[in-house]
């Protein structure tokens, strides 16, 4: 079976196991939302890394199923309060909850997805439950921090690189790290390999959000499946917006500047960016840069010692560079 099966195969079970875990439908306005936002799509790549993670240190089979999933709601959560955060009505190729319905729904789902997240998590015990539980936790308030930063950083223009990279690290590498980890703490891995799983989920986290970046404006829209150009026109610091920075004309970059953070800015606007993108080849660095750190967690893989097989591993690596939504 080749990996693109496998994954697809991985995936459908994620999403049968997902939908199961709504025993309540009642009060609507809570319960409705919650399982549009978990049950729209989604490329459930934080519970793949989380099994591929356990069978890899060679845990046994499905045991690590409700952590997997916990770490799923968790994402699903960071996802409803994002887009309030960020003002975006589309999500997965769907309207997003706040849109769909209100701001207090958006808020109140977003509550109810975290702590179905905690409910799922805890269900069975490990040998490592204390450990798991603490890696689920530290992470969900790291995500809060690198939100914060993002936020912060819209109404700052003298962010830098290190900076930028700092918010990432918090508010998206956090959740591949945290699969990465309760994966082989789950299979009950030696300490020092739990820490290899964390280190190669902080790289690869790296890489997908600057790869996010520039889906935003480079990628296919109807793929992606979120409001094109948002990044643009909320201002916000990404791996493109701080290079222009750094690259751009005085002339090219004033034009840059009245278009960045204009919430209101009409699509040619936002392509305008898009064109300085290009002109200055920023396109290319970003996809380089990117690149980089698939490279970093590829370099984590190779130390992983050869009793373990890294296989399925290494072509779910292979597999994000290439990602295109
Ligand atoms: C989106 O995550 C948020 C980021 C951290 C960039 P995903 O790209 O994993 O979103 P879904 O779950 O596949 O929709
Ligand atoms: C990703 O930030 C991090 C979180 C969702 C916590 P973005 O704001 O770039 O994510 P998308 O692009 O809306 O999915
Ligand atoms: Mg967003
Ligand atoms: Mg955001
Ligand atoms: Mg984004």
């Amino acid at each position: 079976m080749d990996f693109k099966t496998r994954l697809e195969q991985y995936r459908n079970r994620i999403n049968l196991a997902l939908a199961d875990l709504f025993e309540k439908n009642s009060p609507a306005i809570l319960y409705e939302p919650m399982k549009y936002a978990v049950n729209i799509g989604g490329k459930r790549v934080r519970p793949i890394l989380c099994e591929i993670f356990y069978r890899m240190f060679h845990g046994k089979e499905r045991k690590v199923l409700y952590p997997a999933l916990a770490v799923e709601l968790l994402h699903n959560f960071t996802l409803v309060h994002d887009d309030i955060m960020d003002d975006d009505d589309l999500r997965r190729g769907n309207q997003t909850v706040h849109i769909k319905w209100d701001l207090s729904t958006g808020v109140l789902s977003g509550d109810g997805i975290v702590s179905l997240a905690y409910k799922v998590l805890i269900k069975e015990d490990f040998a490592e439950s204390g450990s798991i539980i603490r890696v689920f936790t530290n992470g969900l308030l790291e995500v809060c921090e690198g939100q914060a930063y993002d936020k912060e950083f819209e109404t700052r223009d003298d962010v830098s690189e290190d900076e930028y990279i700092k918010m990432i690290d918090n508010k998206t590498a956090a959740l591949l790290a945290v699969p990465s980890a309760i994966g082989a703490l789950c299979a009950d891995a030696p300490s020092d390999m739990v820490g290899l799983a964390e280190k190669y989920g902080r790289a690869l986290g790296l890489a997908f959000q600057i790869q996010d970046d520039l889906l935003d404006i480079a990628g296919d829209e109807a793929l992606f499946g979120k409001t094109y150009g948002s990044d643009v026109a909320e201002g916000k610091k990404t791996y493109l917006s701080i290079l222009a920075k750094k690259l751009l004309s005085p002339a090219d970059l004033e034009i840059f500047n009245s278009v960045s953070g204009n919430s209101d800015a009409p699509r040619e606007e936002i392509l305008k960016v898009k064109e300085l993108y290009e002109k200055y080849g920023i396109i290319e660095l970003a996809e380089r840069e990117a690149e980089k750190y698939i490279r970093e967690a590829e370099a984590v893989i190779q130390a992983i010692p050869v009793c373990y097989d890294t296989g399925e591993l290494k072509e779910f690596t292979e597999w994000m560079l290439n990602r295109k939504y």
